[in-house]
């Protein structure tokens, strides 16, 4: 099963371009599900359908699902929701609601994983297409099977082994609640459900992260910063689509002219930050992007007849690794020459590369922001930057 995600900025195109991206797979003969793990729910609007709380058939091939975080608390998170409304009686809360409870960030995403695994089980879909929250946020989630495992295993742990001591002795430990067995093996199913996901998630032949952005700065920025905790986390980012573009007639009348400017100049920052990735445009259209039709419109401006299935490249364009102690940022950088390198720091987190002809700025994980940069190497078209922390 392919798994794609599609994310970036508020309010780019995240939820147009993953309908668009579905219509197309579903008219192509694949069996797609529409997923939305964003809380505010906009895939039936840009459908122009209604979206129960559960799979909804769109048309042969497509089906949609918008995670109802309130349903998921009621069914599947039970035991845990319980225990923590519990926990919070006993710190001198007031009692916790299924709706309240179902604000804590991340849920949809942990249930979208869930269904996930799921659906590969089922063999139900060839392909799911994932619209997700704002990048901030989705970033955090999508390092969730290794930081919800780091908790889970730290903490889960350690509050098991107090219990063991405690059920023999007192019953209670500080005034806290003890988590019955049910949460814990609730605990235990989220741990092996994240392991599972972890997988699909890292393989770079299966599941790949689309970026959508707009021409603009602001927007580029926050991009560059998302690829960049993209790859930290190991995700295969293997497309962009710059959605909005203004079509060249757009500056006749004179009134989009210096537009029309900036936005040559943004595009080259856009080919500055990310080349060689697959970059795919998308334009500004005249009238409300909703419905079946329009989808089509759009899906036939970003892909042309290409088919969306398609892996663009197995590899992100940059990695992070770290040797002996050497923490590395390998570039894929084609055709260039390795005499012509030139490496600047523009400021603390950001750092230009100059080949030739070719730039490429990087915004470094904040991990790296103070560190050193100790040199820089070619091999087999890959830039190598080397750096050593203080
Ligand atoms: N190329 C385009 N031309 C015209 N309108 C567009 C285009 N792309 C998106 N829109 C419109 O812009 C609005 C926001 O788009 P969309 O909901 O897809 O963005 P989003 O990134 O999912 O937003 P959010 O971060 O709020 O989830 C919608 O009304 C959509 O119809
Ligand atoms: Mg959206």
């Amino acid at each position: 099963m392919r798994l794609i995600i599609y994310t970036g900025k508020g309010g780019v195109g995240k939820t147009s371009t993953s309908a668009a991206t579905a219509y197309r797979l579903s008219e192509l003969g694949y069996k797609t599900l529409l997923m939305s793990t964003d809380s505010a729910h906009s895939l039936g609007d840009s459908l122009d359908m209604d979206l129960g709380t559960t799979i909804t058939k769109v048309k042969p091939n497509l089906d949609a699902l918008e995670i109802d975080i309130i349903h998921e608390m009621k069914t599947k998170w039970k035991d845990i929701q319980n225990y923590v409304a519990a926990f919070m009686l006993s710190q001198g809360m007031g009692e916790i609601s299924a709706e309240e409870m179902a604000i804590l960030p991340g849920m949809e995403m942990i249930s979208a994983l869930f269904y996930v695994n799921q659906f590969e089980d089922e063999g139900k879909y060839d392909v799911i297409v994932m619209d997700t929250a704002p990048t901030g946020e989705t970033l955090r989630l999508l390092s969730f099977p290794d930081v919800t495992n780091w908790y889970l295993d730290k903490g889960f742990g350690m509050v098991k082994r107090l219990m063991h001591i405690a059920r023999a002795t007192v019953g209670r430990v500080m005034d806290m609640p003890l988590p019955s067995d049910e949460v814990l093996e609730s605990v235990g199913d989220i741990k092996d459900n994240m392991d599972r996901v972890k997988v699909l998630l890292e393989d770079p032949k299966r599941t790949t992260v689309r970026l959508v952005l707009n021409p603009e700065k602001m927007v580029i920025r926050e991009t560059m910063r998302a690829y960049t905790y993209l790859c930290l986390y190991n995700k295969n980012v293997e497309t962009l689509v710059v959605n909005r573009v203004l079509p060249e007639e757009a500056g006749e009348g004179g009134f989009f002219k210096e537009k029309l400017e900036e936005q040559k100049e943004n595009m080259e920052l856009i080919h500055h930050s990310f080349d060689p990735m697959e970059i795919k445009y998308c334009e500004m259209m005249r009238t409300e992007l909703r419905g079946l039709d329009k989808l089509k419109l759009m899906a036939d401006m970003i892909y042309g007849d290409e088919d969306p299935y398609k892996i663009y490249s197995d590899r992100s364009p940059m990695s992070f690794v770290t040797e002996g102690g050497v923490d590395k940022i390998v570039m894929k950088m084609p055709f260039v020459d390795s005499d012509k390198v030139e490496l600047f720091r523009l400021d603390q987190s950001t750092i230009m590369v100059h080949v030739g002809s070719q730039k490429r700025n990087i915004q470094l994980p904040d991990a790296l922001v103070h560190a050193q940069v100790v040199g820089a190497d070619f091999k087999d078209d890959e830039l190598v930057i080397k750096f050593k922390r203080d």
